[in-house]
């Protein structure tokens, strides 16, 4: 949520901040800003809207300012107005700051700076942090800095500038990410890579309380204390491109066509030939706790929740131990019993989620092993977990999770393969036939996604309804939910998921000629069950738009639209089931004209609680 860009180098920083910010959209689009260090002091722009709006508002004049903030918010404290977007500065205007975060005290700091004579231009908990600084700006903005960090509570990340200081920015974090770039005669800092990867690759992932002073030449690293520390620089091997849309219409539509290649990278060298695991992040736990689990937990929030509960069943059915599977926001307050024969999986592609990282951070002070599966390189819930596995999904823009998703179900059947043979669940013939079908996979998403398809004649019939019944059962059960999520968020109409043997136990009371039904019928062994579930709802004269595996006769038969997904095992059919939900939302979103990139109130990290 927010991002935060800041430039200092010998380049006019204007563009390289606008463009920085255009990178960085996808953290939050209710407002923005942009401050330049003018020899006449800071002149900060700021715009309500997305980015659209902040590129008018700053002009096409050129500016000479090479050292330069940018903001993109979402908003938390104070509604999205002109006076509440970011920079932030002090009573003087000499001291300007951009946060992504939350400063949980500021009702308490703006008060005593009110009664210190201190006066406030906007209603945001992030103000208070340039007044804090404007205290101590006798003692230089890192000092300064370095005081405010002292009595600001919360998880933050803030970027300063001083036109009493015009060479240098000086940035902190605290549970919130903030990167430093390192390029030729220029230094960058952002909440995200992609922000400056076109400028440089070289990377500085700082730590909490790390306080960085960027100047055109360099970076001095200290900590809160002040004392130097040493920060290890790194190359970024990613692709800058990620942050274009490469001839697609959306970012949305792009990551959904790059299923197939973040699938491949992330099954590469973790499934071998022969169809055995090699998951060299997971060794770490060791073979005889893994066959000594008496229980998994999973938290996640939202898309990385559906990934969790679709999973769920594999690692029970596959090996055979029990998951038990939370929200995040719920599983934080309930007091779980942990111990440490059960394992915690947080699950966030962002590695930024607060809800997720805190149920992490619970289970490990309670002595539980933690593993984090996220997408994000240096991310929060690396830090948060003792175990990492890696999504290779690549950047991911669209607010609606697509890809990240589908990489996640197949790093998670991994983790599930990798269980069952530790702990001897499965012969060895069946878990090397389900690792070569799960190799398979990839390919059969890509032949998916190149089929002609008649996704958009029914988007095209359907776009105006009202509501939409998704029933599954099983895993079918958990990507109707992931389906029915999709379409809610991007065309904001209702939807509700249900497991199809619980329908008549009341949503089928929902059911009229009006409301398309759209089941997930995969090859299941619950299938026969599913059918009866279809007749029902066709006995109260609604659409049935099924998505069914290829010569599925009795699908074909039974429902109005069938779209057909290629046949694999039905443990890793979900990552093939999901794909045309996805685009049933996209396209009935894309008829209804809306922006499917950037759905209202959403943000593509939630770093609040
Ligand atoms: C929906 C979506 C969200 C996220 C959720 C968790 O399309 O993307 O529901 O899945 O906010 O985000 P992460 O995975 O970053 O923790």
């Amino acid at each position: 949520m927010c991002g935060i860009v800041g430039y200092v180098g010998r380049r006019p920083g204007k563009p390289i901040i606008l463009d920085g910010l255009k990178r960085l959209e996808y953290r939050g689009y209710d407002s923005a800003g942009l401050a330049l260090l003018e020899p006449d002091g800071i002149n900060v722009v700021r715009a309500v809207g997305n980015l659209d709006a902040l590129f008018l508002a700053a002009g096409e004049d050129s500016s000479d300012a090479c050292v330069a903030l940018g903001h993109t918010r979402w908003a938390t404290h104070g509604r999205p107005t002109e006076e509440n977007a970011h920079p932030h500065s002090d009573c003087s205007g000499r001291i300007t700051i951009v946060l992504n975060g939350i400063v949980e005290n500021y009702k308490e700091l703006r008060e005593r700076l009110v009664a210190k004579g201190h006066t406030f231009g906007s209603e945001t908990d992030a103000e208070v942090v340039a007044h804090l600084i404007e205290e101590h700006a006798d003692e230089g903005l890192t000092t300064a800095v370095r005081a405010a960090l002292g009595e600001l509570e919360g998880h933050y990340s803030f970027v300063a500038m001083s036109s009493d200081e015009p060479d240098r920015l000086v940035g902190t974090r605290l549970e919130t990410p903030l990167v430093v770039g390192a390029g030729e005669h220029e230094m960058f800092f952002a909440s995200a890579i992609p922000a400056f990867l076109c400028h440089t690759r070289r990377v500085v992932v700082l730590e909490d309380g790390d306080v960085v002073t960027l100047r055109a030449d360099g970076a001095e690293y200290t900590d809160v204390a002040g004392n130097a520390i040493v920060r290890e620089e790194t190359e970024f091997p990613g692709d800058d491109d990620a942050a274009e849309k490469a001839g697609y219409e959306t970012f949305m539509l792009k990551e959904i066509h790059e299923q197939p290649a973040a699938l491949r990278d992330t099954l590469a060298g973790r499934l071998r030939e022969d169809g055995t695991v090699d998951l060299s992040e997971v060794e770490g736990l060791g073979d005889e706790f893994l066959r000594r689990l008496r229980r998994i937990f999973i938290v996640a929030c939202g898309t990385s929740f559906h990934a969790g509960l679709i999973v769920s069943y594999a690692i029970e059915q596959l090996a055979r131990v029990p998951v038990q599977i939370d929200v995040a926001s719920e599983f934080r307050y309930r007091r779980p019993v942990f111990d440490p024969d059960t394992l915690v999986i947080g699950i966030t592609q962002s590695g930024e989620t607060a809800d997720t990282l805190a149920a992490m951070r619970l289970a490990r002070e309670a002595g539980s092993p933690v593993l984090a599966l996220t997408n994000i390189m240096g991310s929060q819930a690396t830090r948060d977990a003792d175990f990492v596995l890696f999504t290779r999904a690549g950047l991911e823009i669209g607010v609606a999770a697509t890809k990240t998703h589908t990489a996640q179900v197949a790093a998670l059947l991994l983790l599930a393969l990798r269980l069952a043979w530790a702990r001897g669940a499965m012969s060895e013939a069946e878990l090397t036939a389900l690792g070569r079908e799960l190799r398979q996979v990839p390919e059969l998403a890509e032949q998916l996604l190149a089929r002609p398809s008649a996704i958009e004649q029914i988007a095209q019939r359907y776009h105006d309804e009202r509501f939409f019944l998704y029933l599954g059962r099983g895993m079918g059960y958990a990507v109707c939910l992931e389906g029915a999520l999709k379409l809610k968020e991007i065309s904001y109409i209702p939807t509700e998921a249900y497991a199809a043997g619980e329908m008549k136990h009341g949503p089928i009371a929902l059911l009229n000629s009006e409301s398309p039904v759209v089941v997930v019928a995969d090859d299941g062994p619950v299938f026969p069950k599913l059918v009866s579930n279809i007749e029902e709802v066709r006995a109260r004269g609604a659409d049935v738009i099924a998505v069914a595996t290829d010569d599925n006769e009795v699908i074909g038969e039974l429902s109005k639209d069938v779209l057909w997904v290629p046949k694999t095992d039905h443990h890793l059919a979900p990552i093939l089931t999901v794909i045309p939900l996805q685009l049933l939302a996209y396209h009935i979103a894309g008829i209804k004209g809306l922006n499917v990139d950037q759905p209202r109130n959403l943000a593509k990290t939630v770093t609040v609680e």
